[in-house]
């Protein structure tokens, strides 16, 4: 296909397997497929996709696909897309892809700026990189977005701040707000893809590491229960105090990051905002230091201001470069500091994606169903979206639940009953 950017289209085969594995876990996207090949909700829509390319981000388009929409992707972070993928949806799929891992950031511009050229009815994102860039440079494709999904806490901090100045211009579904989205794709899945990641870059035992988490939101929480859960000793960073105090009561030692430096072996930052380790942090941190970011954009460790510190620098494995400092120490960055569980690694498993991409994919048909009663907001996903979601889930996981009795549902809606 001529309209692509991609590394390779002879790793498609590679790739088509990958996403079929994939799809095997998917099982509440799968439903929606079969019904979208039937009702063709999205028929005729034109969609623009700045998303993760992955074998998951792959099962979503088809599933777009097969509800009629005309779909492109591109990346949503430079150092995310797997080739095979991109190179299995352009071949087996007829999607047109633009993401190569490892571009530019010029490139991975132009990409967007390609994605929006397809004129969108509906905009996904991850991250608000397609909804910024039509506000800022396109403003002429506003006429015909009919609304926008976002996938991401840190997107919806954006969005919302936009809305907040009445800058937006179209209604967008904060998929990342569904139960069904942030309970598990940034708990679980943020918090075993972002070990995956550390360990397939680094190949440490985590067991009796100090490992410092910075930001205790879903994301962390789940970061550090599961590195607590292979035997690291976890200290927790936070600025907001009820938050702190439930990392404290989670067992976690809380403290600054300026005191968790002089401690720490290894740093992962979960935060969603800038400078969260700094030029001070740097100059306090052990000698072989580790240091990740897992949060969505590369800004949360400040590494201009390390490379500025550093007397050299070197690769010593992929996604590990090497800062020696002029005092002899040296400090470890994992994956230029862009989030590390999709950059070594694969980004969260494809059961917890499944309920994250069932979102997105109700979401679009909602928007085609409801734009004309959306304000230009960030409007939260329906709750009968959520609940059968998980309750399609819990199906498919052969799990039974039961249900209220009548008297149960009566004595709920009543209020003269006490002991
Ligand atoms: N974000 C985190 N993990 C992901 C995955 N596997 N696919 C797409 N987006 C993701």
């Amino acid at each position: 296909m001529e309209n692509s950017d991609i590394k390779d289209i002879n790793l498609a085969e590679g790739g088509h397997r990958k996403i079929d594995w994939a799809e095997r876990e998917m099982p509440v996207l799968r439903t929606i497929l079969e019904r979208f090949k039937k009702e063709r909700p999205l028929k005729g829509l034109r969609v623009s996709a700045c998303l993760h390319v992955t074998t998951e981000t792959a099962n979503l388009m088809h599933t777009l696909q097969e509800g009629g929409a005309d779909v492109v992707l591109t990346a949503s972070n430079p150092l995310s897309t797997q080739d095979d993928v991109a190179a299995a949806l352009v071949s087996y799929y007829e999607i047109p892809v633009y993401a190569i891992k490892g571009e530019d950031n010029a490139t991975y511009y132009k990409h967007i700026g390609i994605a929006l050229d397809h004129k969108p009815h509906i905009t996904m994102d991850d991250g608000a990189d397609l909804v910024s860039t039509i506000h800022k440079d396109r403003r002429e494709l506003l006429d015909e977005v009919v609304g926008g999904t976002e996938e991401t806490t840190t997107g919806i901090i954006r969005l919302r701040a936009m809305a907040a100045d009445k800058a937006l211009e179209f209604p967008v579904m904060a998929v990342n707000d569904a139960m069904t989205k942030h309970l598990f794709d940034n708990r679980y899945g943020t918090g075993q893809s972002t070990v995956d990641g550390i360990i397939r870059a680094t190949n440490i035992l985590l067991a009796g590491k100090s490992v410092v988490v910075a930001g205790y939101g879903w994301c962390g929480r789940g970061f550090a229960n599961r590195v607590r859960g292979m035997g690291a000793i976890v200290i927790v960073t936070e600025v907001e105090p009820l938050v702190a105090l439930e990392a404290v009561m989670d067992g976690f030692s809380v403290m600054p990051m300026a005191d968790a430096v002089k401690v720490g072996d290894i740093f992962v930052t979960l935060t969603g905002d800038i400078n969260v380790i700094d030029k001070h942090h740097f100059e306090g941190m052990k000698d072989g230091a580790i240091v990740a970011n897992s949060g969505h954009f590369n800004v949360e460790i400040n590494i201009p201001a390390l490379e500025e510190m550093a007397k050299e620098k070197r690769l010593v494995r992929p996604y590990v470069d090497q800062y020696e400092m002029p005092d002899g120490r040296n400090i470890h960055i994992l994956g230029e500091g862009r989030l590390i569980n999709l950059a070594s690694a694969e980004g969260h498993p494809a059961s917890v994606m499944d309920m994250s991409f069932a979102n997105q994919a109700l979401a679009a048909e909602y928007l085609v169903q409801n734009a004309a009663d959306l304000s230009k907001n960030v409007h939260s996903i329906p709750e009968e979206i959520d609940r059968e979601i998980a309750r399609i889930k819990l199906d498919a996981m052969g799990v039974q639940i039961d249900t209220l009795t009548k008297e149960q549902v009566k004595y709920l809606n009543s209020w003269e009953e006490g002991t």
